[in-house]
């Protein structure tokens, strides 16, 4: 009976599959769309394109790249636009990202929206800066057992400019049956580090992207990628910071303390890094120099699962409690999280928690 049952399940799904295939198909190859125009900005320039492809892949075919972290999935909410004519109706891949004033304003995902007929839309003045590069790999060398450091060399262009904290898009190409992809990576290196981008990247179990760049990526290949993305970066104020990161979160607090070193910025700083046990961390001769030389930084390791008997004397338990045992009263801070979801979640909880108000609370989830 069971039996059956699954048969009869896995035959409905297969229909469903083919049935999806064929209408993609069939959208593809008989439905044609003509060439349709994209009216940006009331006018501020025009583009003509052939119809059937997401807004998203037409205007990056046209040197015109939004963020879209999670590749054009529908996943990440990063490529709202506001389409003021022609977008059609809103799919359910969207309904859940869209608030009822977003709704009301025309934004819609320019992932999820197929250019069928002439459209308006509005586009941020700051995404127009944006470009596509053309670069190297200089270095790859493991920081841990699943975190790589890049180094990109531009080639052209071959310079770029940033702001610590923004990040960039790594197109993977096509290898082994997958398609290529766009992925979201914080820029680690420094602003004044112009003729090149560096990454650290995690190895995600089974993801394209990462996969590449562990097995398949070597130095001296070609890489294309698109940037700088972002509004992650230091608020133009006097207020003592804590950071908080974990894993390849580490990436743009490196790039912004490092910065704010150059620059001369000394706000007091305390920077939390989580990790599960010692063979995750990194950069730690790295921070003990930036601490002898810059007074006004501090840095916490803080270790969640490390054995009792491993003599590690540093911090020890989850991130937050070790941020609430060094601020109780987080009030007068400002801080800046970056890492996944669900630490920056509780994080924002306990800084609030112990007062901080959280219109002080920056963050980046890699999601
Ligand atoms: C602003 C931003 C900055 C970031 N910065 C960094 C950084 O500095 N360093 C870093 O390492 N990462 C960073 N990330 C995360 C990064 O963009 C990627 O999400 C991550 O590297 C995984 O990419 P991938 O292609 O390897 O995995 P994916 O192929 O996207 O897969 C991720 C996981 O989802 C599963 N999955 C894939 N497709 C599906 C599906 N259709 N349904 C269900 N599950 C699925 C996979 O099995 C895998 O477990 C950042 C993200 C954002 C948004
Ligand atoms: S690109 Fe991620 S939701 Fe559109």
């Amino acid at each position: 009976m069971l039996l059956q049952i699954a048969i009869s399940v896995g035959f409905l799904l297969a229909c469903g599959l083919v049935l999806a295939g064929l209408l993609l198909l069939a959208e593809k190859k008989i439905l044609n769309y003509g060439t349709c125009h994209i009216d940006i900005n009331a006018g501020r320039k025009g583009l003509d394109v052939d119809g059937g492809s997401s807004l998203l892949s037409s205007l990056a075919q046209q040197d015109i790249f939004i963020p879209s972290a999670c590749g054009g999935r529908g996943s990440c909410a990063y490529c709202k636009l506001k389409v003021n004519a022609g977008g059609g109706m809103i799919g359910p891949v969207e309904e859940p990202y869209l608030s009822a004033d977003e709704r009301k304003d025309n934004v819609r995902l320019a992932c999820q929206v197929k250019v069928r007929k002439d459209l308006a839309v509005e586009i941020p003045e700051e995404l127009f800066s944006v470009r596509r590069f053309r670069a190297r790999l200089a270095h790859k060398r493991p920081l841990t057992h699943d975190i790589v450091e890049l180094r990109l060399e531009l080639l052209e262009p071959d310079a770029i400019s940033f702001e610590a904290g923004q990040y960039v898009q790594l197109e993977s190409p096509e290898y082994k049956g997958h398609d290529s992809v766009m992925r979201a990576y914080s820029i680690s290196s420094v602003p004044s580090d112009t003729h090149a981008v560096e990454l650290i990247v995690r190895l995600v179990p089974d993801g394209i992207c990462t996969t590449w760049v562990f097995e398949h990526l070597k130095e001296g290949d070609p890489v294309a990628l698109s940037g700088p993305y972002g509004f992650f970066h230091l608020a133009d104020t006097q207020a003592p910071i804590i950071c908080i990161a974990g894993g390849s979160g580490m990436a743009p607090i490196w790039s912004i303390v490092r910065d704010m070193k150059e620059k001369g910025v000394a706000r007091p700083t305390t920077y939390f890094f989580g990790a599960l046990t010692q063979r995750d961390l990194f950069f730690m001769d790295e921070f003990k120099k930036l601490e002898q030389d810059c007074p006004w930084f501090h840095f916490v390791p803080a270790l969640s699962k490390e054995p009792e008997d491993s003599g590690w004397t540093g911090e020890r338990g989850l991130i937050t409690e070790v941020v609430s045992r060094h601020f109780p009263d987080a009030s007068k801070h400002e801080a800046y999280l970056c890492g996944s979801p669900g630490m920056i979640d509780a994080s924002i909880k306990t800084l609030v928690q112990n007062g901080m108000p959280e219109a002080n609370v920056f963050y980046d989830k890699f999601s």
